[in-house]
């Protein structure tokens, strides 16, 4: 009786997008060889470590952090090439930043874009916000954009935001300069080129915000090696970002993740050269998978690579991989160009030759 009263209660004030929701489900990786979510598989040298804890230790707590962030903002700005007439806004990750865009934006008859399969927080953001989200599927071939359909698409819901991820996740390509260029031309809202991959990919959109009044490019230092901060970054024009600032919450990034990133990315060279082997990687995971029978690759530019297997043997092919202690991600069944889909993040060398050679072992 007591459960059924509190059943009704949660029904009657709890928003029903939120109830037809599922919470963002992680599967549980302890003791297994980490291939699911695009982190850097690399730590720093004792040296830096050293000088890290030292810095850490002399923070004070017991004080808030420093609200706009001043210090990080400037080196992130170096960092990143930011340019130097636009502003930039923190978010705790850049999962935040999508939802300050989407809520910013959010509104009776708003709605938001992307091409899909793309990154789920795009969706997943906007529904929990009651904003109606509009998925473009990409080409089935080479999940390249399907331009007319993006354009009629924004012609017709004249969507307060589009999203591309550039690189495209889980898919790993980059879309087509030309075709990103058309679209924010005819987009009357918002274009959020969406760079967390952009290291591995070594190309940006940052140097055409001076020409675009309604375009933000957003980077995260997670995919860098830095996961566990939690830090993005929006830059874009300040009549953007001062309007987002009003959605952000106060000190939404922590005095450890502040002073951390500054440290590390005063030491940026560092993780510049493990992004290189990760590339190098890449290259090498690539043609191996290439070679194995029965499997399509695609071709990445992010630190991830997206294959196929025969459609009967895909979540055979994922819990073999599992009992062979590693996980991967199985995008079966989250859209139907992902069907018998699989991606794996490039690892350190000798994760991925473990991957190898089960993959080798269960095909
Ligand atoms: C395209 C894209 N954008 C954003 C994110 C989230 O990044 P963050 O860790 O900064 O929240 C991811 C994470 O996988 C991603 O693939």
């Amino acid at each position: 009786m007591a459960r059924e009263l509190l059943r009704e209660k949660v029904a009657r004030w709890i928003r029903p997008e939120v109830r037809a929701a599922t919470a963002y489900h992680v599967l549980e990786s302890r003791g297994l060889i980490k291939l699911d979510a695009m982190e850097n598989p690399y730590t720093w040298p004792a040296r830096l470590k050293d000088e890290w804890l030292q810095r850490l230790s002399e923070v004070s707590l017991n004080r808030y952090p420093e609200p706009a962030a001043r210090d990080l903002k400037a080196r992130l700005r170096d960092v990143m090439n930011v340019p130097s007439d636009m502003d930039i806004l923190l978010g705790n990750g850049s999962d935040e930043l999508i939802q300050i865009v989407t809520v910013t934006l959010s509104g009776p008859g708003r709605s938001v874009l992307a091409p899909e399969p793309t990154f789920v927080m795009y969706r997943a953001i906007a529904e929990v916000h009651g904003i109606n989200f509009v998925g473009v599927p990409l080409r089935p071939d080479n999940f390249s954009l399907d331009l007319s359909a993006m354009l009629s698409a924004i012609k017709k819901y004249q969507p307060a935001a589009v999203f591309l991820a550039w690189p495209n996740n889980p898919t790993g390509n980059l879309f087509d300069v030309s075709a990103v260029e058309q679209i924010i031309r005819s987009a009357s809202g918002l274009v959020v080129m969406d760079e967390a991959y952009h290291t591995f990919a070594g190309e940006s959109f940052m140097d055409r915000l001076q020409a675009y009044d309604n375009l933000l490019v957003m980077r995260t230092v997670s995919k860098l090696g830095l996961a566990g901060l939690r830090l993005g970054m929006l830059a874009g024009q300040s009549g953007w970002i001062n309007e987002f600032d009003k959605v952000r919450l106060p000190y939404n990034i922590g005095v450890l993740t502040q002073v951390s990133a500054d440290f590390i990315l005063a030491h940026h060279g560092v993780l510049d050269e493990q992004a290189r082997q990760i590339c190098d990687d890449r290259q090498t995971l690539f043609r191996e998978l290439s070679a194995l029978p029965g499997i399509k690759v695609w071709p990445s530019r992010a630190n991830f690579i997206l294959f196929r297997t025969a459609s009967d043997r895909v979540n055979d092919v994922f819990e073999g991989l599992r009992a062979h202690g590693i996980l991967i991600k199985n995008l079966d069944g989250t859209h139907e160009l992902l069907q018998a889909c699989l991606r794996v993040t490039v690892g350190g060398p000798e994760e991925n030759d473990r991957f190898l050679n089960a993959l080798g072992s269960l095909l």
